[in-house]
C-alpha cells in the first residue's frame, strides 16, 4: 500500500463504521464531502492499492433518482478514456445499498484551490490547462455526453511522476447524455426538465440561467469562463452574490473583457475568444470545442514564437480587488507588441482645438452678419 502524499488533502479522521465494509475496499480517508456524496480515499483489500471512492450519502440511500445520478456517472466514466478525465476502475454497492464509483487517486489539488492559493495564472499556463479541458470536452461531446458543471472546482490538476501536472475533469454527476447518441448510459429518473437550473449557477450558461434545455456549447461556455477566471483572478460576475441576480447577468448582462480587470496587458486575441465563447446565444459562440481550442492554439503559438500579439492595456481604474497581482506576461520578452493608445492628454488637446474651430467659425459668422447688416 502507497503511503500518502502531502499533496492530497488532508480530510476529517474516519469515525463510525467504514462505509466500504464488506466489499472489496477498506476506506482510508475522507478526502472530501459534495451536497451528493462523499469521497474517501479507499484501499484495495487484495491488492493493497489506493484509489478514490465516491459514495452517496447515506440519507439518500432511498432516492432513486441519486442512485441513479451515480450509475449514470461511473457509466459515462467508463465510457470515456481520455488523459484528461479522471479513469475510473470499478462500480460497486455498499452494504448499506449506497453506490460508490471507484476512481484512480491523483494527487495534487484542484484548479480552484489553486487559483485561491494563487490569484490567477499567467497566460501560457492558463491557456495550457484550458487546451486540456477542451480536449477533454471534446472527447465527451463526440459521444454526446454534456458535463453541465465545469468549473474550478471540478477541474483536478494532477501531479505527474516528474512534477509537471495535467488537469483532470472531475464530477459527471449531472451530465446530459444528449438523444440520438446510441448505448450511452441513459437516465432513468434523472432530473433534467426543462425549467430546471442544473450547475452551479455562478458558471451557469445563459441558457442553463433561463433554464432551457442546454447542449455541449454550454459547457464551452463554462470553459471560457474557467479561462476568464484563471487568467484575470475573477469572474465577470463575481461581484454578485444572490443566485438570482447571477442567473440574470449570465442570461443577459455582457461581461467586460478579461483585460479590463485583469489589471495586466493581455492580447487582445485572448479577450476577443473569451468573449467570443461568453455570447449569449449559444449559436454565437464557439460551436466546438476544437473551434475555441484552434483560437488557444493560435494565441499559444504566437506567445511561444514571439510573433506579434496586439496587446490590450490595463484599465487604469481597475476593480480594487484585482490590484494585487503580479503582470502574467512581461510584454518585453514574451514578443508582444502594443497596441499605440493616445494618451488621455493628447485626447484632451484634441477636443479643445475641434471646440476652439467650431467657436470661431460660429464668431466669425456672426460678426459677418453684423458687419452686413450695419452697412446696409
Ligand atoms: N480521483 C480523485 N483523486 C483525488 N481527489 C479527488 C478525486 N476525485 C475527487 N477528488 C476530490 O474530492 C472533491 C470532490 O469530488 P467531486 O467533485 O467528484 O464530488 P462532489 O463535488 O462532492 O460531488 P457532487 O457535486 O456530485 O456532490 C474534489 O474537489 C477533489 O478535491
Ligand atoms: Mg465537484
Amino acid at each position: 500500500m502507497s503511503a500518502m502524499p502531502s499533496s492530497v488533502p488532508a480530510g476529517p479522521e474516519l469515525t463510525g463504521e467504514d462505509p466500504f465494509a464488506g466489499t472489496a475496499y477498506r476506506s482510508v480517508r475522507r478526502l472530501a464531502a459534495g451536497g451528493m456524496g462523499e469521497v474517501f480515499v479507499v484501499s484495495h483489500r487484495e491488492l493493497g492499492r489506493e484509489f478514490v471512492a465516491k459514495v452517496l450519502h447515506l440519507r439518500y440511500a432511498k432516492d432513486e433518482r441519486l442512485i441513479d445520478r451515480v450509475r449514470i456517472e461511473a457509466q459515462t466514466l467508463g465510457r470515456l478514456d481520455h488523459p484528461n478525465i479522471v479513469s475510473v476502475s470499478g462500480f460497486g454497492t455498499a452494504k448499506d445499498g449506497r453506490p460508490f464509483i471507484v476512481m484512480e487517486l491523483l494527487y495534487g489539488r484542484t484548479l480552484g484551490a489553486e487559483l485561491e492559493a494563487r490569484g490567477k495564472l499567467p497566460l501560457p499556463e492558463a491557456l495550457h490547462y484550458v487546451r486540456e479541458l477542451l480536449g477533454a470536452l471534446g472527447a465527451a461531446h463526440a459521444l454526446g455526453i454534456v458535463h453541465r458543471d465545469i468549473k474550478p472546482e471540478n477541474l483536478f490538476l494532477a501531479e505527474r511522476p516528474d512534477g509537471t501536472r495535467t488537469l483532470k475533469v472531475l464530477d459527471f454527476g449531472i451530465v446530459r447524455v444528449l438523444p440520438g447518441f446510441d448505448g450511452s448510459p441513459q437516465p432513468l429518473a434523472l432530473p433534467t426538465a426543462t425549467g430546471l437550473v442544473v450547475g452551479t449557477p455562478r458558471y451557469v450558461s445563459p441558457e442553463g440561467a433561463l433554464g432551457a434545455k442546454v447542449d455541449h456549447r454550454a459547457d464551452l461556455y463554462a470553459a471560457g469562463l474557467v479561462l476568464y477566471v484563471s487568467v484575470a483572478g475573477r469572474g465577470p460576475f463575481d461581484h454578485l452574490r444572490k443566485e438570482g441576480e447571477l442567473l440574470n447577468a449570465h442570461a443577459s448582462t455582457r461581461p467586460a473583457a478579461p483585460s479590463t480587470v485583469a489589471g495586466l496587458a493581455l492580447p487582445q486575441a485572448l479577450d476577443l475568444a473569451v468573449l467570443h465563447s461568453l455570447e449569449k446565444r449559444p449559436e454565437g459562440r464557439f460551436q466546438s470545442a476544437e473551434e475555441f481550442m484552434t483560437a488557444l492554439d493560435q494565441i499559444g503559438a504566437a506567445l511561444r514564437t514571439g510573433e506579434p500579439l496586439a496587446i490590450v492595456e490595463p484599465d487604469p481604474y481597475p476593480a480594487p480587488d484585482s490590484l494585487t497581482v503580479a503582470p502574467a506576461i512581461d510584454p518585453s520578452t514574451s514578443g508582444l507588441r502594443r497596441v499605440p493608445q493616445p494618451p488621455n492628454q493628447k485626447r484632451f488637446l484634441l477636443l479643445f482645438v475641434l471646440i476652439a474651430a467650431v467657436t470661431s467659425v460660429i464668431v466669425s459668422q456672426v460678426v459677418r452678419a453684423i458687419l452686413v447688416w450695419s452697412a446696409r
